[in-house]
């Protein structure tokens, strides 16, 4: 590939706290959504007694071997890496007016140590992981209240982080709440959309307040938002489809939309009316929603189809979202499809609709890996995935779409969202785990690892 990456282009990977820090109640940190999920986002809520143990409470064990991994992604050659900080470490039942020191130290070691290798930190201020204590004493972002307690998180943040810090995202793949309310707005899974929307807003309003404080407390910071891109194509070209699938796009738009245009969309007045959803909107929420993004920022990893027949409508259940599957492409171990196009494809139409520079976030396959005898993983599929879509992005850039970055989903193996698995890895690192917990969590190379840092070196030239 001719090169198509600009020289400033940010190269890296993401991860999320309860992913991989594991130490799940270290240091004064609270409960959070995640740890009350210990099978995933889909595995139902449990009581967490003390000593029991999930997957997530060690996770990669990153709250201790952070060190030695950023090592690893400075050898790998990152010029970025996303993460999350824990809401729950910084304020551990989401509503005290004090935070907690012995977090808010973790994360700048952890920036510090990322500065020494001139990693830029991309930091989400919440993925997937509110305080529980907000969920049950508050009602989650049901509650207006909750706006305010996550304001003074995120106040605190930006204070803390002023000069390490310049890159951020308010809330990760905010669009997800539809499909899973706990983990999105804290609310219980049989919530009614009335109330999902209502929540929804809070939360819209939350991030826009964000918005304006991080540009209050660090002017020569940029602040994104964070879509799960989840583009769907008519199934046939029957225009009841092509309407069909419209509405459904908007269905995920709708919080970009608001993001970085700074109020509701026309359509969406149609949309409540005939749910019969009436949310409160107060003036001052107007207002606060005015302070937009700087850049948006999605993750891809698939597409699906939408039809209006009732027997092709057999949907699919991928991460989050349930897609009708489209006949001509691949799917990956997990039935997610496979369609590189199709990020060129959302990146225009992001582009074309918002006009502001996009930064992708999280793009990745999760996939079995079965070490050889000699212990070394060939993971040519996933470098085969990633070289596919990375030649996709390029085109996109060709085609007139700014792009600050890219970020590839879980550079070091992790535990997943959706169900809580290892054996679904991600990595260029090979974490030694499984389902069961077992493993020395030994950190190993794999195949993929002397791929990605050959495309870093020669900014996407080797592609
Ligand atoms: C995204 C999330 O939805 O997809 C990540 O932001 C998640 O947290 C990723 O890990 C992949 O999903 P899964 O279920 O394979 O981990």
């Amino acid at each position: 590939m001719s090169q198509q990456f600009p020289n400033n282009f940010l190269w890296g990977g993401a991860v999320a706290a309860n992913q991989v820090e594991g130490a799940y109640l270290t240091d004064g940190k609270g409960l959070s959504t995640s740890d009350v999920q210990p099978k995933g986002i889909f595995g139902g809520v449990v009581e967490r007694v003390a000593g029991d143990s999930g997957i997530k409470d060690v996770a990669i064990d990153f709250y201790h071997r952070y060190p030695q991994d950023i090592k690893l992604f400075a050898e790998l050659g990152f010029s970025c890496l996303r993460t999350s900080i824990a809401w729950t470490r910084i304020f551990p039942q989401g509503d005290e007016l004090e935070p907690n020191e012995a977090g808010l130290a973790f994360y700048d070691r952890l920036f510090d140590e990322m500065a020494k290798y001139n990693i830029t930190p991309l930091v989400t201020l919440s993925h997937y992981e509110m305080p529980y204590g907000l969920v049950i004493n508050h009602g989650g972002w049901g509650s207006r209240q909750t706006i305010e307690f996550f304001e003074r998180y995120a106040r605190t943040v930006f204070q803390r982080y002023q000069h390490k810090v310049k890159h951020w995202l308010t809330f990760n793949e905010i669009n997800m709440s539809l499909h899973a309310p706990l983990t999105g707005v804290g609310l219980p899974e049989d919530s009614s959309p009335q109330a999902v929307y209502q929540a929804i807003h809070h939360q819209l309003v939350a991030s826009a307040k964000a918005v304006k404080a991080c540009h209050e407390i660090i002017p020569d910071a940029k602040i994104g938002n964070m879509l799960l891109g989840g583009l769907l194509y008519p199934l046939s070209s029957k225009p009841e489809d092509v309407m069909e699938t419209l509405q459904q796009n908007r269905e995920w738009l709708f919080f970009g939309d608001v993001q970085v245009r700074g109020s509701y969309p026309a359509y969406m007045k149609r949309f409540f009316a005939d749910r019969g959803i009436d949310i409160t909107i107060t003036a001052e929420d107007r207002s606060a929603l005015k302070s937009t993004v700087d850049f948006i920022s999605f993750s891809y990893y698939m597409t699906g189809c939408v039809t209006t027949d009732e027997e092709l409508n057999q949907k699919a259940r991928g991460n989050i979202l349930s897609m009708v599957p489209n006949p001509h492409l691949p799917s990956s171990d997990w039935g997610w499809q496979i369609d590189p196009q199709g990020i060129r494809i959302l990146m225009n139409e992001l582009y074309d609709r918002y006009q502001k520079p996009l930064f992708i976030v999280e793009n990745g396959l999760g996939a079995y890996d079965k070490p050889d005898a000699d212990g070394a993983i060939n993971d040519d599929y996933r470098i085969a995935y990633l070289n596919d879509h990375l030649v996709q992005i390029g085109e996109a850039i060709a085609d007139g779409v700014e792009v600050l970055g890219y970020t590839s989903w879980g550079p070091i193996d992790l535990v997943s969202a959706s169900k809580a698995e290892f054996s679904k890895r991600y990595g260029f690192i090979y974490v030694d785990r499984d389902d069961e917990g077992n493993g020395t969590l030994e950190r190993r190379r794999k195949k993929s690892f002397y791929w990605y840092q050959g495309i870093i070196q020669s900014n996407g030239a080797s592609l």
